[in-house]
């Protein structure tokens, strides 16, 4: 594994970290053992970060999480989030009452005295305009609650927007070769502020893993059949946005640039890698062979310049107009 430094923090994160949603729900039926065990896995191959959400089965993922490091020895950082249990979810409900009350709920469940990050969830674009939930994330710094604050964002503009606090430490956003538009402006003001970037949905929800087609099905409880067309929350967060069928297409298009001896998720891994902007890209993973198989994406080689604008060729041909000025 390689770390690479992660904001202003001073923390050295893994640079394939473990995104812990399929833990809580939202992607089929995951077993605690199942769980468990591919959280225990990832850390023996040298993982320190986890990314989970107060909302991810209600508590389950952090409640998981918490179990796990309760058996382990060495440093792991834990990033949650907060925002998501509002219903209706507005931007003047992201006050300091309702943050504290997540966070005092987090802290619970991930069995700790201080949270290592706190990230907004995807809140309303307004939110990124409003002082007073920074100010409270200021607050609930200085009184022990929280080490660090970051923010989960949908669009770049939200990305950018949000580095004008000076205490964002790090913007998560959806990055991989079917969501290219943050390498253009974002990466570089984020370099300059020293403000960290963890790259989720890097797989665009398994897709390309290169293991799915036409016949694939997904059960009922799985966000990549109820939230196909953005019936749930954005749509953007399924698949990344780009419509299954094309997807498909693309995947086939990308997979005779897998180097020999990889795995078609290792190599999609590999090219977030490719980004020194990047932090740590943030695989899920239901099982221990996916977390063993994402996390050895750190030991590719890196990617030819002949490859990379390969891969960028075809996301200007295929993908582009599907997703790249619409986050
Ligand atoms: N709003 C937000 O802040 C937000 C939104 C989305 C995600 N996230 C974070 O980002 C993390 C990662 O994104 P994601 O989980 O949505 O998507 P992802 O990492 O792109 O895809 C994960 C899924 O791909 C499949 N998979 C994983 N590794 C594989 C491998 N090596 N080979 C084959 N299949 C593999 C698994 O599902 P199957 O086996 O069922 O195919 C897994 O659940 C999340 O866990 C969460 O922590 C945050």
């Amino acid at each position: 594994m390689n770390y690479r430094s992660f904001g202003r923090t001073g923390w050295q994160v893994s640079e394939i970290s473990f995104g812990a949603w399929a833990l809580g729900a939202d992607w089929g039926y995951v077993s605690e053992e199942d769980a468990l065990d591919a959280l225990h896995a990832a850390l023996d191959q040298g993982i320190n970060f986890i990314d989970t959400a107060d909302v991810y089965g209600d508590g389950r993922s952090e409640r998981l999480i918490a179990q796990v490091i309760k058996e382990r020895s060495e440093q792991i950082y834990v990033a949650t989030k907060a925002g998501r249990r509002l219903n209706p979810h507005i931007a003047p409900a992201y006050n300091r009452e309702n943050l504290t009350a997540f966070v005092e709920r987090s802290l619970k469940n991930l069995d700790v005295e201080a949270l290592d990050l706190l990230q907004l969830h995807c809140p309303p674009t307004e939110v990124y305009y409003m002082p007073e939930t920074f100010a409270a994330l200021d607050d609930l710094t200085q009184a022990g609650k929280i080490k660090y604050y970051g923010v989960s964002v949908e669009k770049v503009e939200e990305a950018i927007k949000a580095m004008e606090f000076p205490n964002v430490q790090s913007v998560q956003i959806i990055f991989n070769i079917f969501r290219q538009r943050p390498a253009e402006l974002f990466f570089q003001l984020a370099e300059q502020k020293q403000v960290g970037i963890l790259a989720r949905v890097p797989l665009a929800s398994g897709l390309l893993s290169g293991k799915m087609s036409r016949q694939t099905t997904f059960t009922d409880d799985d966000h990549r059949n109820y939230n196909r067309h953005g019936e749930a929350f954005d749509v953007g967060e399924t698949f990344s946005g780009v419509d299954y069928e094309s997807g498909l297409e693309v995947v086939e298009r990308l997979r005779p640039l897998v180097p020999q001896g990889a795995t078609m998720a290792q190599f999609a891994l590999r090219w977030i890698l490719m980004f020194d902007a990047v932090s740590c890209a943030i695989p899920g993973a239901k099982n221990r062979r996916q977390a063993v198989d994402n996390a050895q994406a750190a030991g590719l080689p890196a990617l030819s310049d002949e490859t990379m604008a390969q891969i960028r060729a075809i996301y200007d041909t295929a993908v582009r107009e599907q997703v790249h000025q619409r986050w």
